[in-house]
């Protein structure tokens, strides 16, 4: 077995490495002067189980064409099976045909990715689970809750929890993870447009008073979702709110939003690597190596 990483998470990579007790494998990733990608495997592959680590986080294409060309090295060089790790599976959001004349991206990229040589693919918390059908090769989905679940556990936070879902899209994730912590009340945040040219309305469901609300979501993009539904459970008279997540992706706004004091803590895993200018006091970021 061999362990390569992409450049988009060698921390991530690297603690996965260790865990397993081996060393990286060696592996040359340059951009030419005209942004066109080289990887050339700086050590034999032939006969071997490969495993190739790259979330495909922002930049998104430059990440993905990365990992493409990953697989096709690993290909060339005769590995014999190729299985490719994705912590973050990029455009797992266009997953569908919202309306007219769009693509479905998701799909597209696990063609390509296929196309591409993989044999079997690990995602984690990947946004849709519709998507893992698009894969005609095994797939296996791994989940960030364990770790969260683990950490929050340890803290003991409150005896009167309330596990809330953002939106209505999250309830199946949000009562999974409302029965691991402790059975756990749900509640729900459901936003609605009353008409055309209205503003959104958001209406809870289920009793936040007095208890210390657990949002969990997938991801946090631009941090919208999560503190306007922060900002309703306050009004509800939550006593602290504490986001959870698996996959810190922090495009603007999100760091003004998520450090403006709504939240008792942020808490994250390593899917993405967060640089220092991406992190605040509230932040927890947990590995999930
Ligand atoms: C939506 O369905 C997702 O689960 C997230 O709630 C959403 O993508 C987060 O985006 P943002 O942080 O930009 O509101």
């Amino acid at each position: 077995m061999k362990i390569f990483s992409g450049t988009a998470n060698r921390p991530l990579s690297q603690e996965i490495a260790a865990y397993l007790g081996v060393d990286l494998g060696k592996i040359l990733i340059k951009r030419f002067a005209d942004g066109e990608i080289y990887v050339q495997l700086q050590e034999s592959v032939r006969g071997c189980d490969v495993f190739l680590v790259q979330p495909t986080c922002s930049p998104v294409n430059e990440n993905l064409m990365e990992l493409f060309i990953m697989i096709d090295a690993c290909r060339r060089a005769s590995a014999r099976s190729i299985t490719v790790v994705i912590p973050y599976f990029g455009y797992a959001r266009a997953d569908r045909k919202a309306q007219g004349r769009e693509a479905i991206t998701a799909k597209l990229a696990a063609n390509l990715l296929t196309e591409a040589g993989s044999d079997r693919v690990i995602v984690c918390d990947i946004h849709s689970t519709q998507a893992l059908g698009y894969f005609d090769i095994p797939v296996d989905h791994i989940y960030g809750q364990p770790v969260i679940l683990d950490y929050l556990a340890s803290k003991t936070i409150s005896e009167d929890l309330v596990v809330v879902s953002p939106d209505v899209g999250g309830v199946v994730r949000a009562r999974a993870f409302a029965k691991k912590l402790f059975d756990a009340p749900l509640a729900i945040v459901d936003k609605r447009r009353q008409g055309h040219n209205m503003s959104e309305v958001m209406h809870l469901i289920g009793d936040v008073k007095g208890k210390v609300a657990i949002m969990v979501d997938d991801m946090i993009d631009t941090a919208g979702t999560i503190t306007s539904a922060a900002t309703l459970l306050k009004q509800e008279g939550a006593e602290a709110v504490y986001a959870c997540c698996t996959h810190a992706v922090f495009s603007p706004p999100a760091i003004e939003r998520l450090s403006g004091g709504i939240f008792e803590e942020v808490i994250v895993t390593n899917s993405i690597l967060l640089p220092e200018d991406k992190c605040f006091p509230q932040l927890t970021v947990l590995s999930m190596a």
